[in-house]
């Protein structure tokens, strides 16, 4: 009890957002005060942390042979333990402005779909990395209250979460999730497809942030009104040298169509298996998205075209989970009600 309130002299609560791709922390009383990639690069031989976040991601895939950029999560879960550890302690320093002597409290997302053994390893790395408490939160339930959604009512609302690792759809009432599906199925399984298609149709290697570029910048679900082109470098594997070419979007939509098809069959499973009343509600109130994937193009219209419910993009779609978290942050009411 003592040095609970000892150390919460010093340490400001946190809520995280620890995602495949972006983490994004919220302090209590402050709002955002951090976003970046969940990327770390770390010294081979001595595993020791050379950068964490935007630093480290722009090593990727550029690194000599001594430094490792590795992303320590990966389909919404860990990968690699100690990297994720480092990475949450450097977070939680970073939001105190480097203070190292700080042990906050932390509510953090998670996958619905996580296992026990996965929301241990959540917690613990947490509690290593300076947390003195932990509390996980399910992240389509974070990103309904992040998008302010009535979730406390007996009604139900429907949530898609359109991440890095994974996409999850949720449907939610009386402060509750009634049916969630997740699948790991999201941004980066785009980009791979953009990176295999590339090599198959044109013999061009691309690397992983390229493929990412080319998602964001040209990538669609729908067809474009007005067509896009964009020129790429990458290596070419018949002559072995760097070679540039110009891409179109709809060889784009062919590369997305098999990661998109699964996120709309996803959505329509969810649907099959909503109770009535609670679909009844879907259908006047539609499906909100959220998570980075998406603001993928033409991805609400496609959505729209397939369920034939009204689909609306969440406000501040990347942050919404973070957002969701840190209002469980300032209410702790609604964080018992809602943490798992
Ligand atoms: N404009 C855009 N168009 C398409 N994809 C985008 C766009 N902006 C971001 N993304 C993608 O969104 C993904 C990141 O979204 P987000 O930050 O919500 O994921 P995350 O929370 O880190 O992952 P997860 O929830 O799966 O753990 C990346 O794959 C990124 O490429
Ligand atoms: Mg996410």
């Amino acid at each position: 009890m003592f040095f609970d309130s000892f150390w919460g002299m010093f340490s400001s609560d946190l809520a995280m957002d620890l995602g495949t791709a972006n983490t994004i922390v919220i302090k209590k009383g402050h709002g955002i005060v951090l976003r970046e990639p969940s990327v770390v690069a770390v010294h081979a031989e001595t595993k020791q942390v050379l950068a964490v976040g935007g630093e480290a991601k722009k090593m990727l895939g550029r690194t000599p042979g001594n430094i490792v950029a590795t992303r320590p999560l990966r389909d919404g879960v860990i990968a690699n333990f100690e990297v994720c550890e480092a990475m949450i302690r450097y977070f939680i320093q970073k939001a105190h402005n480097r203070r190292s002597m700080v042990r906050p409290r932390i509510v953090i997302g998670v996958p619905s779909g996580i296992t026990q053994v996965e929301k241990r390893a959540v917690r613990d790395a947490a509690l290593s990395a300076g947390a003195r408490e932990v509390f996980l939160i399910e992240e389509p339930m974070a990103a309904a209250i992040g998008v302010g959604l009535p979730i406390a009512e007996a009604s139900g609302n429907m949530i898609l979460d359109i991440g890095g690792g994974t996409t999850e759809v949720a449907v939610i009432s009386l402060s509750g999730i009634v049916y969630s599906r997740s699948v790991r199925v999201a941004g980066d399984e785009m980009d791979e497809a953009i990176s295999s298609f590339i090599k198959r149709k044109y013999n061009l290697l691309i690397g992983e942030r390229t493929a990412e570029e080319i998602k964001m910048t040209i990538g669609s679900a729908f067809a474009l009104e007005k067509p896009q082109t964009m020129e790429i470098k990458g290596r070419d594997l018949m002559a072995g040298i760097p070679k540039t070419l110009v891409i179109n979007d709809a060889e784009i939509r062919e590369a997305l169509a098999e990661p998109v098809a699964t996120i709309v069959e996803t959505v329509r499973i969810a649907l099959e298996r909503t109770p009535p009343e609670l679909a009844s509600d879907i259908v006047d109130k539609g499906i909100v998205l959220a998570g980075g994937g998406s603001l993928l193009q033409g991805l609400d219209l496609l959505l729209r075209e397939e369920t034939g419910l009204p689909i609306i993009v969440a406000e501040d779609a990347l942050s919404a989970v973070a957002i969701g978290a840190g209002k469980a942050l300032e209410d702790m009411s609604l964080l018992r009600k809602v943490s798992i």
